[in-house]
């Protein structure tokens, strides 16, 4: 098992014994970030790699990191104790996380967005910022008339779906934003909406989007290379958004890259509008390779 001690500061990867543990260090401490429940981080703390650092005391840091094989582990959880200093303690834990990472055949760390305190630590650990997210929300406003495509067929998706699905996002988004086979069924079961487009029996678009307390979210929005500009991208977005204001939500968020301007000019179309500030997306690279090299 891996192990070994930093000074007093003992690196290892959780058990599920260690969650009564955890629970006290994601109460007490201020420097905490966590993009899961309380219920997800017990259920999935040995199932991605969870890495603690601790000494005779106290549980003094984790580290929860979701392997997303090919590319990349995505931070997921993030907690340190008051009384800790988090350069060394990160500095200590992050080989860990590397090693697993490694194993799995992944090339690279990546953090999105997340609190000051955190991504000032970031660039100390070899993290460099890869790209930059917006986020556009739509408040309530009237949506555009659109012209009917004359062979778009828009139906719900389902389980059949799933490879031409898969294949559609990996033509659709770079490395980084794919959405591994698992994720996109377990949408398909737990999404607010999720279609399809189909022109000639074959899937040229989809959209998937949520419901969070009471606000809508598009999640993807995807439109085949060869089907762009068609107007396509904007009547699924339409069926989309037609859905969610029958369940009378009035405001919708997304998000998407600062570089992505055809998207962008899409949603301001529909009358989104850009709100805070840009979110960094940091990237360490491991084993050498960096996603634009792959
Ligand atoms: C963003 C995306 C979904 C748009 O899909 P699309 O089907 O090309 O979208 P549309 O055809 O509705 O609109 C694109 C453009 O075509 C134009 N258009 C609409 N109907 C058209 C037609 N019949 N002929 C020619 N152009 C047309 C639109 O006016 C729009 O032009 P504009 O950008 O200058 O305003 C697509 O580019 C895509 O899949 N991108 C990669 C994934 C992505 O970025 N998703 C969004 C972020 S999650």
């Amino acid at each position: 098992m891996f192990s070994w001690f930093l000074s007093r500061l003992k690196i290892r990867y959780a058990t599920q014994k260690d969650y009564r543990h955890i629970e006290r260090l994601l109460d007490n401490n201020w420097a905490v970030q966590a993009r899961l429940f309380r219920d997800d981080i017990r259920e999935k703390l040995t199932e991605l790699i969870t890495v603690i650092a601790e000494d005779r005391t106290a549980m003094r840091g984790l580290l929860m990191v979701e392997p997303i094989p090919p590319f990349l582990g995505l931070i997921t959880v993030v907690a340190f104790h008051d009384n800790t200093n988090l350069t060394t303690t990160l500095d200590a834990m992050i080989p860990a996380v590397e090693d697993k990472l490694k194993e799995n055949q992944i090339h690279c760390l990546t953090q999105v967005g997340g609190d000051m305190w955190f991504a000032q630590e970031l660039p100390k650990h070899g993290f460099t910022v890869r790209e930059r997210i917006v986020i556009f929300e739509w408040h309530g406003l009237s949506l555009p008339y659109l012209r009917p495509h004359p062979c778009l067929h828009i139906r719900s998706a389902h389980i059949d779906d799933l490879p031409q699905l898969q294949v559609l996002d990996q033509l659709t988004f770079s490395p980084m934003w794919y959405k591994p086979k698992t994720t996109l069924r377990e949408a398909l079961g737990k999404a607010a909406f999720f279609s399809v487009g189909v022109v000639e029996d074959k899937i040229v678009a989809y959209q998937w989007s949520d419901v969070y307390s009471e606000q809508g979210h598009i999640t993807r929005l995807a439109t085949h290379p060869d089907y762009r500009g068609q107007g396509i991208g904007a009547i699924m977005l339409h069926d989309a958004m037609r859905s969610l204001l029958d369940l009378n939500i009035k405001i919708v968020g997304l998000n998407t890259q600062e570089s992505n301007t055809d998207s962008q000019r899409l949603y301001q179309k529909f009358g989104f509008q850009q709100v805070g500030e840009p979110i960094g997306v940091y990237e360490k690279a491991i084993i050498n390779a960096t996603f634009s090299e792959l």
